[in-house]
């Protein structure tokens, strides 16, 4: 009933529509047209009332709700179900408990604010309201090799989303951060659970600071982190980015061939002169190239050696510290 109330204001936006119509359309009494609207608004939707000529909207929430998201929604198969948080420890959590329970590909889970957002390498990830916190279901028919290539592409997916709703390009360090001007902007946490030899489910976590004005990050983030708020000037429309990525990622699965391509157009690491901390040990070389899998290609003193996975930082960053 409120999503059609929803779609009758979205369809004359910025128009008003009477009371009685509604009612009509509605199949309910205005009272009960009016309990909608009072629930909307409290959903952060803009409406206005006139006792003579009704209700019209004139601001869309801010909110990321599942109708927010579906509005628009161009992906056939990612997002099409959508679990909406107000606040949680940590959507990757939720929805791997979701995944394990037998929940279907291209299910969505997003946060305004998580209690426990986790990065890669065990770090805390700080999830203030206003950025997108997201986790994506996916079940790849992949070969484990070709994993890597999974995340890479997600990566390229948030990049193009970052164009095309904020006029930001940032870049990526290997495998899957986006900079900007060496902040970073976005990450990516993949998580996934194996049953022998083949993958039961991976869970596919986004981060980015979206509309965060520099006083939402922890003072040991500041300087070291950015937001699409903060390169564009302009907050962004968050639903917008969220669709976006899904159509994006949707058309490279299953992690076609020319990501690889995309990604390294976008690449600040390759050509330049890397340390990779990997467990246990760490590489010292030039980042060359992605192998096939998605590995990073780094000349050491020893011959070239693929990295799997690991924590890379650049020359340049290392004279920062
Ligand atoms: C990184 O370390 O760069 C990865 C950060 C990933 C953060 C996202 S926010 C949504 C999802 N839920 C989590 O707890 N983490 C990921």
């Amino acid at each position: 009933m409120k999503e059609t109330l929803l779609a009758v204001l979205k369809s004359n936006r910025g128009s008003y529509v009477s009371g009685e119509e509604l009612s009509r359309r509605l199949g309910v009494s205005r009272t009960a047209v009016w309990k909608h609207v009072k629930a909307l608004r409290a959903e952060g939707y803009g409406i206005e009332s006139s006792p003579r000529l009704g209700y019209r909207l004139v601001a869309a929430t801010d909110l990321l709700l599942p109708a927010e998201i579906l509005d628009g929604l161009l992906s056939a198969r990612l997002g099409r179900r959508v679990v909406y948080l107000d606040d949680t420890v940590s959507t990757n959590r939720v929805a791997r408990e979701l995944a394990a329970a037998g929940e279907p590909e291209g299910t969505l889970v997003l946060a305004e604010t998580q209690t426990g957002g986790r990065g890669r390498l065990g770090r805390n990830w700080s999830s203030p309201a206003g950025g997108i916190w997201l986790s994506l279901i996916l079940r790849p028919e992949l070969p484990p090799h070709r994993l890597q290539l999974l995340t890479l592409t997600a990566a390229v997916a948030a990049a193009e989303a970052c164009e095309d709703t904020a006029g930001v390009s940032p870049g990526i360090k290997w495998p899957n951060d986006l900079l900007c001007a060496g902040r970073k902007l976005a990450g990516i946490l993949t998580e996934g659970a194996a049953e022998a030899d083949r993958l039961d489910y991976l869970v596919l976590g986004v981060g980015v600071n979206a509309n965060l004005q520099e006083e939402d990050f922890p003072t040991e983030l500041r300087g070291q982190a950015t937001s699409l708020l903060l390169e564009s000037g302009q907050r962004v429309d968050r639903a917008a980015w969220v669709r976006k990525f899904l159509l994006s990622l949707e058309g490279y699965l299953p992690a076609k061939e020319v990501v690889r391509e995309e990604w390294r157009r976008r690449a600040v690491t390759l050509g330049k002169r890397v340390t990779v901390k990997m467990t246990g040990r760490t590489v010292e070389g030039t980042a060359l190239d992605l192998d096939e899998t998605g590995a990073l290609l780094v000349r050491t003193e020893n011959g070239v050696e693929a990295v799997l996975a690991g924590d890379v930082t650049l020359k340049s960053d290392i004279k920062e510290e």
